[in-house]
């Protein structure tokens, strides 16, 4: 049995006043989530979410980290770094990352591999652009983000998390339907499987315009295992609507 756990991914979102507000009506509701909650949150914000979120229920983690585990690579932030700040989860690969910052699928491996090596348990994001999706490439290119994963982490598949995204549907209002989505996961799921038995244990969570409105539907799917939630993430009634969505599902 998968527990089902939502991710919040504020992005490049927050200030200190927002955040207070934010975590303090989460973690005042925390008590009835029976899901797994995370959030996300960017890394000047680390140390108030730790000191928020401490003694509650909602754990910490962190949007990115660097692929080098230390030295003169001005701007980067190592796992050692997160960990110090009681961060749980990384994610690593968000399609963000991957357009603006040229990730490429082995460096997202690399990445995976470091926050595993910290004790930390990686996000890991694939997903395929429109136009992929309409040439029909969406296995092709989500089977080839997941074969980095597999080459270098294959043995240890059920100890870090997939996320599947579909590009198009993030931030742009515009959810695979259940079945879309469900689809890719069993594709995901069933591919990770050849190489790691454990891959049935896998979490899988969906990305992309999850919203209170289609959340159940959506984690009602067998291979849905809660979601990494973005806009949605930055308004605590919604967020919770999603994550008490998931513990329905749970
Ligand atoms: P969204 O973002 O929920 O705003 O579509 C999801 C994500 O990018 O993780």
């Amino acid at each position: 049995m998968r527990r089902k756990m939502v991710a919040g991914n504020w992005k490049m979102h927050g200030s200190l006043a927002a955040n207070e507000v934010l975590l303090g009506d989460l973690t005042a509701a925390s008590a009835r989530l029976t899901c797994d909650v995370v959030v996300c949150v960017p890394f000047p914000y680390l140390a108030q979410a730790q000191r928020r979120l401490a003694g509650s229920a909602i754990g910490l983690g962190a949007q990115d980290c660097s692929v080098h585990e230390q030295g003169a690579y001005t701007g980067e932030v190592s796992v050692a770094m997160l960990h110090e700040f009681s961060c749980g989860h990384v994610i690593v690969g968000h399609s963000e990352r991957r357009a603006y910052h040229g990730e490429t699928d082995s460096a997202v491996a690399a990445k995976a591999q470091r926050v595993l090596a910290s004790g930390m348990t990686p996000i890991v994001c694939v997903g395929e652009t429109l136009q992929q999706r309409e040439r029909d490439e969406t296995e092709a290119v989500v089977g080839m983000q997941l074969d980095a994963i597999l080459h270098l982490l294959g043995d240890r598949m059920h100890d870090l998390i997939l996320a599947y995204e579909p590009v198009w549907a993030i931030g742009t209002g515009r959810t695979a339907s259940p079945q879309q989505a469900q689809d890719v996961h069993a594709f995901i799921r069933q591919r990770a499987q050849r190489h790691c038995q454990g891959a049935a244990r896998t979490r899988i969570l969906y990305g992309g315009s999850v919203k209170s409105a289609n959340a159940v539907e959506l984690f009602a799917q067998p291979d849905i295992d809660g979601g990494l939630i973005g806009g949605a993430s930055l308004n605590a009634v919604e967020f919770l609507a999603i994550a008490d969505a998931a513990s329905a599902a749970t």
